[in-house]
Parts: structure tokens; C-alpha cells; sequence
């Protein structure tokens, strides 16, 4: 009895500590993983690729650029409609992100919409799921698009990133970084005429700027359509992210104001 009660007590002092993964049965003792002898170099068998389901990492690219980078990048460039860009994301193994979550999450809804929504990452309920914004924050964005007209059929969503950071954590820049080549190529191959940021990281990278949503939200910006259509521009507007709005929920004055601005720019360019 006493024995049950401990573990219970650690399990619940992991939960509170933010722990709501478990990712190995065994646990690991990096101290002394660190301490060990340095492995013997140079054998002569090769390492085998981590998969090789995909067209295998391409070699490293400019300067600076990792070789998960230039990998995405190839592999992204490659696909040429939507099924083959998912393809190559579930096989593309070098973003820490996926090693812990159960789901690659693609995008969703009509890819023929005149409006593309793209948010941050998939929290807890996309990742059992598979699909994106279907937890609570998703809840309150399916009520913000119907305050407008629109619904799933008439839009697609799909996230920055496609696997979900364990513990709803922020993705690092270097995450992001990496993903971006997908998002972009995703983007591309979607063609919407207006694309909306859901909140601040996919309005900040995808747009390059340094400022915060609170500036952002609400401004149209030039989102560059891609590489087969140069000089193509997308309108693209950034707005506060469901998630933030349950939280400050006096916000939602401004998110109505920037839905219906959306609105306006849809039904013009119809
Ligand atoms: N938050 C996001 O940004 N995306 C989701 O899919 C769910 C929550």
C-alpha cells in the first residue's frame, strides 16, 4: 500500500514538474553515457542511414546550413503536389520533434480553399490525431472562422511544424529552422490567395520580422508565393493565436476586428 502511494507521489510530482511523455521504459544515465570512453573511430562498415523509405539526406549545404536543413530543403523542393510532400515529411527522420510524438501532422481541411491558416505545432490532442487545431484551441478557431462564414470545407489549416514539441513546449529556433523548407514548399503547393498567421511564431518566421503579434496582428503583409511563381505575392495576415485568446479573453475584441477584415479581403478578391 505504502509502496503504491510513493509511486503515485512520483508520478504526480513528474506531472507537475510538466512531464507528460513517457519515451522509454528503461530509464538512461546520461551522466555516465557522458562518461564513458569516446567510441573507437573509423570502422570500416559505413553507419546505415537512419531510413531510407525517402530519398536520402542530401549533403550538407552553404555555409552554416545543418544537414537537416539541406535535407528538408531537398526533400521538400522534390515533392511535387500535397500527398507527396506528406510522404516525405512521415520519412523524414532528422527532426528531434518526431522521435517523441506519435503523429505527423500534415494540414486539413479543402486544399482548393481561397484561405490557407497556418499555426504554430500540434499540442497533445493533434498529436493522438493526426490532425491539426482539433483540441480546444482548435475549438475556439473553428468558432472564430464560423463568425465569418467559413468552416474546414472552405479552408485548410496545417501548423509550422508537424510534430508536436513535447509538453507543448515553444520549438526552438533551430526546429524551426529546419521545418521551414516543408511549410514553405506546403504553402506553395496549396496556392491560396489569402493566407492567415496563427499567432506569433508563423507570423515571426514566415515572415522574417522580429516584431511581436501585438504589432503584427491585424497588417497585411507580402508573403512571397514561392519559387515556381516568382514575384508572386500572397496577402497574408497575422492574428492572435486561439490559444492566447483563452487565455486573454478581452483580446477577442481585436481578433473580430482582424476576422472581418479577412473577410472583406475574401469576398473582394472573389
Ligand atoms: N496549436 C497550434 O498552433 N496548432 C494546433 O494544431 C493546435 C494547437
Amino acid at each position: 500500500m505504502e509502496h503504491t502511494a510513493n509511486h503515485l507521489a512520483a508520478l504526480n510530482f513528474y506531472i507537475d514538474a510538466g512531464v507528460d511523455e513517457v519515451i522509454g521504459i528503461d530509464p538512461v544515465d546520461r551522466f555516465a553515457e557522458s562518461q564513458a570512453p569516446a567510441p573507437e573511430k573509423a570502422s570500416s562498415t559505413p553507419p546505415r542511414p537512419a531510413r531510407t523509405s525517402v530519398a536520402a539526406p542530401a549533403p550538407a549545404g552553404p555555409r552554416g546550413e545543418t544537414q537537416a536543413e539541406a535535407s528538408a530543403k531537398a526533400l521538400a523542393a522534390a515533392a511535387d503536389d500535397l500527398e507527396a510532400l506528406r510522404v516525405a515529411m512521415e520519412g523524414f527522420d532528422l527532426c528531434p520533434l518526431k522521435k517523441t510524438a506519435a503523429n505527423t501532422v500534415f494540414g486539413a481541411g479543402n486544399p482548393a480553399a481561397d484561405i490557407m491558416l497556418v499555426g504554430e505545432a500540434p499540442g497533445a490532442d493533434e498529436d493522438r490525431q493526426g490532425q491539426p487545431f482539433v483540441g480546444v484551441s482548435g475549438q475556439l478557431l473553428d468558432r472564430m472562422l464560423a463568425s465569418i462564414g467559413l468552416n474546414r470545407d472552405k479552408s485548410y489549416i496545417t501548423n509550422m511544424l508537424a510534430w508536436r514539441p513535447p509538453g507543448n513546449r515553444k520549438p526552438t529556433p533551430e526546429e524551426t529552422t529546419m521545418c521551414l523548407p516543408f511549410i514553405r514548399r506546403h504553402i506553395e503547393l496549396v496556392g491560396p490567395k489569402v493566407l492567415v498567421f496563427v499567432g506569433g511564431t508563423a507570423a515571426t518566421t514566415l515572415l522574417d520580422s522580429r516584431d511581436g503579434i501585438t504589432r503584427m496582428r491585424g497588417r497585411w503583409f507580402d508573403y512571397p508565393a514561392g519559387n515556381q511563381t516568382a514575384g508572386a505575392i500572397i496577402s497574408a495576415m497575422p492574428i492572435f493565436h486561439p490559444a492566447y485568446l483563452l487565455r486573454q479573453p478581452a483580446l477577442k475584441r481585436l481578433a473580430w476586428i482582424d476576422l472581418l477584415a479577412i473577410k472583406a479581403r475574401l469576398e473582394d478578391i472573389s
